[in-house]
């Protein structure tokens, strides 16, 4: 089994759904209101969990009536949740979600992701070290990230940076990361002033820029490759929040049990392509064999 550790957030998705969106000041009647589990990193954790990884997340709740909700629903994947921390006097994470036409927009408020700091990190030195691969968002501070980030490159780890929400960091940090997987606006927000091209052939077979319903592209040291996502009908389209947590969590899932990057984006593609055919961030990612069910599962893919 692949042993996979995720850095990052566990929050809780409080979700509204409208057909109208509310100009400045005004007041509109929704459509549905529930809670549900989230956060970047705790859902890339419970991709990595269902997907067949042996799966550990260091990370935080706060102490507050979320908190111990936030962990037992890690546990309830088998996800190894002793790194993550219960910081005093802080509210556990939340996100503030406005799905709209089936489409989401997010306020996320870190509260105790936050607080996951350097020491953190190097706490869980062996634990890291013990990974095939690594995974982390920017929903933790950027001084965690950064040491994280020298930890994995002490220790030899892979790691995958997936720079979501978008937040600049120095190059030196982009170099030291195995996988960089941004989304059209976080490539931006990078590499301002830059060629997507210019930028795919100076990081080959690293950067992966993410493109939603067009797939993901990368350079395979000849050609920028254009990796297409699997079809799925709007009327099958229910909740894309998390697509991209899934198509990551799936992604270290793949690469972990040494598929090609571009096999890897295929399997990756695939999950995200599944998770949107469901309520929540969570609700939607499949398992394995939900993938192998699947009639673009290949026959080439062996998940240990
Ligand atoms: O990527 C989706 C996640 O980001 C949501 O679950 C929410 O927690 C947000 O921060
Ligand atoms: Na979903």
């Amino acid at each position: 089994m692949a042993k996979i550790v995720v850095v990052g957030s566990i929050s809780t998705d409080f979700v509204v759904e409208t057909n109208v969106k509310p100009a400045q000041g005004e007041t509109v009647f929704g459509e549905d209101f529930n809670t549900s589990f989230g956060g970047k990193g705790a859902n890339q954790a419970v991709a990595c969990a269902k997907l067949g990884a042996q799966t550990a997340m260091i990370g935080a709740v706060g102490n507050d009536s979320f908190g111990q909700a936030l962990i037992d629903n890690l546990e309830s994947y088998h996800i190894d949740t002793s790194a993550v921390k219960v910081k005093e006097n802080t509210p556990s994470g939340s996100a503030i979600i406005t799905l709209y036409n089936r489409d989401n927009s997010i306020i996320y408020v870190g509260g105790a992701n936050n607080k996951v700091t350097r020491s953190d990190i190097d706490d869980q030195v062996n634990l890291i070290q013990s990974a095939d691969m690594v995974i982390v968002q920017n929903e933790t501070p950027v001084e965690t990230v950064q040491r994280l980030i020298e930890q994995c490159t002490a220790c030899e780890v892979p790691i995958i940076l997936n720079p979501a929400p978008a937040r600049l960091l120095e190059t030196k940090w982009l170099d030291q990361v195995t996988y960089l997987t941004p989304n059209e606006t976080e490539f931006a927000e990078l590499f301002s002033g830059e060629t997507m091209d210019a930028v795919l052939s100076r990081y080959t077979n690293k950067l992966i820029i993410t493109l939603g319903d067009q797939g993901a592209m990368f350079h395979d040291g000849k050609n920028v490759v254009t990796v297409p996502s699997y079809k799925v009908s709007p009327d099958d389209i229910v909740d894309t929040t998390g697509a991209g947590d899934t198509f990551n969590g799936a992604l270290a899932v793949a690469l972990a049990n040494e598929f090609d990057l571009a096999d890897a984006i295929r399997f990756a593609n695939l999950a995200g392509g599944l998770s949107i055919q469901h309520k929540g961030a969570q609700g939607g990612i499949p398992t394995l064999d939900q993938m192998k069910e699947s009639e673009h599962y290949e026959a080439t893919w062996h998940i240990e």
